[in-house]
C-alpha cells in the first residue's frame, strides 16, 4: 500500500528536471543541435577538437583558440606509469570496467582533482578526453601482449585513437570516420549516463567521480552497450534474407531490435545517417558488403514499427564501422564513452555553476507498521 500522494513518472519519461545550453533535441523531427550548431554541420563540415570547444566554452574557436586547446589535448596524452601498472593487473576486465577504473585511479594524479570551480572542471575534462583513449589504447595492447603506443603529434585526436590502439598510421579517411563518430557522440542532452552524472556532480563531488557515474551507466546495453549487441545480432542474422524472420520471433518473444528505438526520438535519430552512409562505402572498400546489406535488410522489414516511433538510432551502423575499421566489439561501448566525455563534463560545469541536489522520490509501497520478531521466535 502507498503512503505517499504523487503522480510517478517511471524512467522519469517526459520530465524535464533543470534547464540546459548543451543540446537541443527535437525528437519527432529527428532534430539535434549542440549549443545552437546542427548536428548535420558538425558532422560534415567539423572536427572533433572543435566541437569539444565548442561544447565546453559556449562558441566555436577562432584558430588560436583551437590551437590553445589541441595542444592540451596533445600534452594530456600520456599516462602516469602507475596508471599504465594497474592498468597491466587488471587487462582482463571488460575494457569499459578498464576505463571506469583508470578515470577513478587519474583522479589521485590529477593536481585539481578536488577544484570543483568551471575552470578547473573544464580543464580537468580536457584532459580526460585525451587521457581516457590513452587507457583504452593502452589496455587494448597490453592485453594483446604489447606495450603501448606513445601518441604521435603530428595526428589529430581521432587518428591517435587509431594509431595508438594499432600502432599503424591510420588512413585519412578512416581517420574522418573516427572523427565524425567522436563528433555524433560527444553530447546528448539528459540521457542515462549524463544524467547520473549529474547526479554525482549535484551532490559536489568532482568531476572524476562524475565521469566515473557516467562510464558506469553507459555500460549497459540499453544505452551504450546497443552498437556492442547490433554486431552481435548482425552475425546472428547471417544473411541479409534472414532479417525478417530474426525480426519477427525477436518481437514476438517480447524482446527488442537492438539499433532501434529511442527514449527522445521519434523519428530517425539524426546521428545515423552520417554513419550509414560511411558504413556501406567502407563495407565495400573492406571486400564485406554484407554487414551493411544485413543492417539494410533489417531497417526494411522493421518500417512498419516507425508508426510506433520505431526508428533506427546512432548506435545502428555504428557497430558495422567499427568492425569495418577491425575494432574488436567490447571496445565498441568505450568508443562511444570516448566521445561522451566532452558532453559529460559540459553538463557538470552546468550543474556546479546553477547547482541543486538531484534527489527524487519513490512512492513507497511495502508493507507498513510491521512488528519486530526475535530471530529465535522466527518460523
Ligand atoms: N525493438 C522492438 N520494440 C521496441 C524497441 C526495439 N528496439 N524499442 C522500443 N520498442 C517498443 C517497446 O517494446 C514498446 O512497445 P509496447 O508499447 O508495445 O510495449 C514501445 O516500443 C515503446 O518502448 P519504450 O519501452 O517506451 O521505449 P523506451 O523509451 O523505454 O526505450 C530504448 C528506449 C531503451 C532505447 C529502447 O528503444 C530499446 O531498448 N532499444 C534497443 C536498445 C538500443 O538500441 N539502445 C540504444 C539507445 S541510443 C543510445 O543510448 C545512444
Amino acid at each position: 500500500m502507498g503512503t505517499e500522494a504523487g503522480e510517478i513518472h517511471r524512467g522519469l519519461k517526459g520530465v524535464y528536471f533543470d534547464t540546459s545550453e548543451a543540446s537541443f533535441i527535437d525528437g519527432s523531427l529527428g532534430k539535434l543541435l549542440y549549443r545552437g550548431y546542427n548536428i548535420h554541420d558538425l558532422a560534415e563540415q567539423s572536427t572533433f577538437e572543435e566541437v569539444t570547444y565548442l561544447l565546453l566554452y559556449g562558441h566555436l574557436p577562432t584558430e588560436r583558440e583551437l590551437e590553445t586547446l589541441d595542444s592540451s589535448l596533445r600534452d594530456n596524452r600520456g599516462l602516469p606509469e602507475e596508471v599504465v601498472d594497474i592498468i597491466r593487473l587488471i587487462k582482463n576486465c571488460h575494457p569499459m570496467d578498464v576505463l571506469r577504473t583508470g578515470i577513478s585511479a587519474l583522479s589521485a594524479f590529477d593536481p585539481e582533482a578536488e577544484d570543483k570551480s568551471i575552470d578547473a572542471t573544464r580543464r580537468k575534462g580536457i584532459r580526460l578526453t585525451s587521457q581516457a583513449v590513452s587507457i583504452v589504447t593502452a589496455h587494448h595492447r597490453i592485453r594483446q601482449g604489447l606495450e603501448p603506443v606513445n601518441a604521435d603529434p603530428s595526428l589529430n585526436h581521432a587518428g591517435n585513437f587509431l594509431y595508438m590502439l594499432t600502432g599503424q598510421k591510420p588512413m585519412d579517411q578512416e581517420t574522418n570516420l573516427m572523427d565524425v563518430d567522436f563528433i555524433l557522440h560527444s553530447e546528448h542532452g539528459s540521457n542515462a549516463s549524463a544524467f547520473a552524472a549529474r547526479v554525482t556532480a549535484s551532490t559536489l563531488s568532482d568531476l572524476h567521480s562524475a565521469v566515473v557515474t557516467g562510464v558506469g551507466t553507459l555500460k549497459g546495453p540499453l544505452h551504450g552497450g546497443a552498437a556492442e549487441s547490433v554486431m552481435k545480432m548482425a552475425q546472428d542474422i547471417g544473411d541479409p534474407a534472414n532479417a525478417e524472420n530474426y525480426a519477427r520471433t525477436t518481437i514476438e518473444n517480447g524482446e527488442r531490435i537492438m539499433g532501434f528505438g529511442h527514449r527522445v526520438y521519434r523519428a530517425e535519430d539524426p546521428r545515423a545517417r552520417h554513419l550509414r552512409e560511411r558504413a556501406r562505402v567502407l563495407g565495400e572498400q573492406k571486400g564485406e558488403p554484407h554487414w551493411f546489406q544485413i543492417l539494410m535488410s533489417l531497417q526494411e522489414v522493421m518500417k512498419p514499427y516507425q508508426n510506433k516511433g520505431i526508428y533506427v538510432n546512432v548506435d545502428f551502423f555504428a557497430g558495422a564501422v567499427y568492425h569495418l575499421l577491425g575494432i574488436p566489439e567490447d571496445l565498441f561501448i568505450p568508443i562511444f564513452a570516448l566521445g561522451r566525455i566532452p558532453g559529460w563534463t559540459l553538463q557538470c560545469m552546468e550543474q556546479y555553476e546553477n547547482n541543486v541536489l538531484i534527489r527524487p522520490l519513490t512512492q513507497y509501497t511495502g508493507e507498513m507498521d510491521l512488528e519486530y520478531i526475535a530471530i529465535d521466535k522466527r518460523e
